[in-house]
Parts: structure tokens; C-alpha cells; sequence
């Protein structure tokens, strides 16, 4: 296609194309980017939560990624709003979240996460279970206000991923997402500012993420060779945006191909503006270069559909914002092969429906507001 065609229909095309992940046909480039709501009491997802995520696959969500869910560890969260993934009465919320998605025409992966050493305080029904992390350290490099995790803890927390994943599958889930990204768990081990540790686990690149390769691997074999495992991490941190992982392609390499050996079928590499170039010397971004060293398929994710940025290209924060063609051209380049959008659907549950039926004219601007409910 001629890129004179206009942005709309050119985007409506390339967007509705289907694509597969380990066998599992996604029916078109759009995902809905996980984002935490804390709308789960007793971290039980209720009817409206159903009919959020439900609204989303009817318009249009062709792969839905939920909000981050905590796996079955005492220490893996602190907030009773966020939803579970353990517990009866959590395990069938999610059942009825997973139905509700299909029944709109999606697909649906839980996030599956643990905070590590970002829990503060804790709140029920683990009020007492201690901050850990691979060294006790904070994101913020704060050291002393939590545990370094015994190899013990070590097997429990690859143990309580690995048992979610069994579980998503059970219900009626298409995959998972393990959430190694934003200085999460996980993260705080693959990032050598959190990871001090001197065993097995800490050191070089690979080292590192040795902790993340024994998650995947303990996920890929407790669920079905077909059932997909994504991948999601990130160079920045909640709470250092300037924090990396890899200087280099080659440091990044080394942090990949452990995961992908291991099992990961897909990655989600998070930035949080799409278009900039993650080394020098390459257009590429962070999702371009997960793709061309893995050969894994990717999705990127970062600003899209924000403020109009997706219809228009306008001199934003760190360099030019680029319009709808660019996202458009790297899809079609193969740089990578799937678009998360987060803020831009929370703002409006029908907006890859117009996007994907080129209804440009008709999308909402991001309101903060609506972080705020459930709608
Ligand atoms: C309210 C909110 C909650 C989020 N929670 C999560 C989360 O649970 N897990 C995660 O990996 N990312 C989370 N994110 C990051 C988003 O998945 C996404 O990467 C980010 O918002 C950038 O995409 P956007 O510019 O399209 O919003 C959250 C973002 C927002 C706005």
C-alpha cells in the first residue's frame, strides 16, 4: 500500500491484519497495555471489572493484557484492591473476565506479578510478610527495609508463578504475561542497581537474569507446549525513568537470550514513548531490537494515541513526536508486530473499534479523569 493513502485507511488495513503467537491466532495488531486499577476488593475481580475488559474485546481489543494480578506469595503485593490470581473465589472472577473477552471476539492474558521490594505496607490477607528482593534493596538504592531472598523464597516465588499459569490456563485464559518490567520483582534482578547479590543470581547480564529464565522456564513446563508465555520488561523504573537494563545491544543480548531459550514465546518490550531509538546508530526502538535479537514477536508499546499524537506528529519531550505513518511504516517493516495502547483505552473503550474502522475523527483526547473509574 501507497503511504499517500490516507493516514485512517491505511491504519484500519494494517492494524485489522491477524497475527499468531505460538499458535494462538490474535485477531488483529491491537492490545489493551496492562494497567493496574485497584477496582478488585479481597482482590476478587467483580462483575464490573468483567464488563470493562468485556467492552474493550467487543470494540475491537484484539488481545487483551489484564492488569497486573498477584501470583500466590505473601509478599508478592500490598494492596487488597488489586485482583489475585490464586484463591477460589479470585481464580472464578477471572473465569468470568476471560469469558466475557471471548465472548466479544479477544483474547485475554492475565499480567502475572510481584512487587518485590516495592511493598511498603502491607494490607490483608498478608499484612505481616516482609518486603524481598534479590539484595533488600529499593529501586531508590534505600538498603535494609526488606529481605534478600533465600534460595528457598527463590523456588516458593518460581513455584507461585509457574501455579498461576497452570491456573490461567484452567480457566479459560489464551496465555500469560509475566511481568518483569518497571522495577517490579523481577526487574529488580535483571537491573544491577537492586541485584548485589554474589551467587548464582547476581553479576553479568546473564547472571542477572537467570531468576527470570527459571520463572519461564517452571511456567513453560507446568502448562501446555502450545500455550503462550509473553514476556514483558522495560529499561525504566516506576521510580527511576532513566534507569537501564543495557547500555548496548550486545548487554541486552545477553539478558534476552536466556529468557527466549528458556521458553518466552513473545516479548512486550515497555517504553514509554514508541518512537525514540533505544541505542545509537538504528532507528530502531526498544520492541525493534527485542525482535531482531530474539526473533521472538514483539509488541511495543509507549504513547500511542495519546493527545493526537496519533494522528499527527508535533515536537514533543526528548525528541519529535512521530505521527501514525511511522508507527504504521515499522509494523509493515516487520520491526515488530503488535501495538499496546493503555491510557488512550482506558479514556475510551471503543477506540480501536474507530481506529480499526478509520473513525479518526471521532476519538477522545486522554483526560486524566478517567483513571478514576471504571468505565
Ligand atoms: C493507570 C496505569 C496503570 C498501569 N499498571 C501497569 C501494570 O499493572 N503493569 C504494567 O506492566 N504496566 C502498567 N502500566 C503501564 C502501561 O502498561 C503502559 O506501558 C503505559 O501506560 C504506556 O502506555 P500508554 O502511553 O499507551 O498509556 C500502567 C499504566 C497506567 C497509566
Amino acid at each position: 500500500m501507497s503511504v499517500t493513502q490516507p493516514a485512517s485507511s491505511r491504519a484500519a488495513e494494517i492494524l485489522s491484519r491477524p497475527v499468531s503467537i505460538n499458535g494462538l491466532t490474535v485477531p488483529n495488531r491491537i492490545a489493551m497495555a496492562p494497567m493496574t486499577r485497584m477496582f478488585s476488593p479481597d482482590g476478587i475481580p467483580g462483575e464490573d471489572v468483567v464488563s470493562y475488559y468485556g467492552r474493550r474485546a467487543a470494540a475491537g481489543v484484539g488481545l487483551i493484557v489484564t492488569e497486573g494480578t498477584y501470583v500466590g506469595h505473601e509478599s508478592a503485593g500490598q494492596s487488597d484492591r488489586v485482583p489475585r490470581f490464586h484463591g477460589e473465589e479470585q481464580l472464578a472472577g477471572w473465569a468470568k473476565v476471560a469469558e466475557a473477552v471471548h465472548a466479544g471476539g479477544g483474547t485475554i492474558m492475565p499480567q502475572l506479578w510481584h512487587i518485590g521490594m516495592v511493598r511498603k505496607q502491607g494490607e490483608p490477607p498478608f499484612a505481616d510478610a516482609p518486603a524481598v528482593g534479590p539484595s533488600g534493596i529499593r529501586v531508590d538504592g534505600t538498603e535494609g527495609a526488606g529481605k534478600a531472598m533465600t534460595q528457598r523464597d527463590l523456588d516458593d516465588v518460581i513455584g507461585a508463578f509457574a501455579e498461576a499459569a497452570a491456573a490461567a490456563e484452567r480457566i479459560g485464559f489464551d496465555g500469560v504475561e509475566i511481568h518483569g518490567a518497571h522495577g517490579y520483582l523481577i526487574d529488580q534482578f535483571l537491573w544491577a542497581g537492586t541485584n548485589r547479590r554474589t551467587d548464582a543470581y547476581g553479576g553479568d547480564p546473564v547472571a542477572r537474569a537467570k531468576f527470570a529464565a527459571e520463572i519461564v522456564a517452571a511456567v513453560r513446563e507446568t502448562v501446555s507446549a502450545e500455550f503462550p508465555v509473553v514476556f514483558r520488561y522495560s529499561q525504566w523504573k516506576q521510580e527511576a525513568y532513566e534507569a537501564r537494563l543495557a547500555e548496548t545491544p550486545e548487554e541486552l543480548e545477553a539478558i534476552l537470550a536466556p529468557l527466549a531459550a528458556a521458553g518466552v514465546d513473545a516479548f512486550h518490550a515497555s517504553t514509554r514513548r514508541y518512537w525514540l531509538p533505544e541505542f545509537d546508530g538504528s532507528d530502531l526502538n526498544l520492541a525493534g531490537w527485542t525482535k531482531k535479537l530474539t526473533g521472538k514477536p514483539t509488541i511495543t508499546v509507549g504513547s500511542v494515541g495519546l493527545d493526537g499524537e496519533f494522528l499527527r506528529g508535533f515536537a514533543g519531550e526528548g525528541a519529535p513526536v512521530k505521527g501514525i505513518d511511522d508507527l504504521l511504516d515499522r509494523l509493515e517493516r516487520d520491526e515488530f508486530d503488535m501495538v499496546a495502547v493503555g491510557r488512550a483505552l482506558l479514556q475510551d473503550p471503543e477506540w480501536a473499534a474507530k481506529v480499526l474502522a478509520g473513525r479518526f475523527d471521532e476519538l477522545k483526547p486522554f483526560d486524566a479523569a478517567a483513571l478514576r473509574s471504571l468505565s
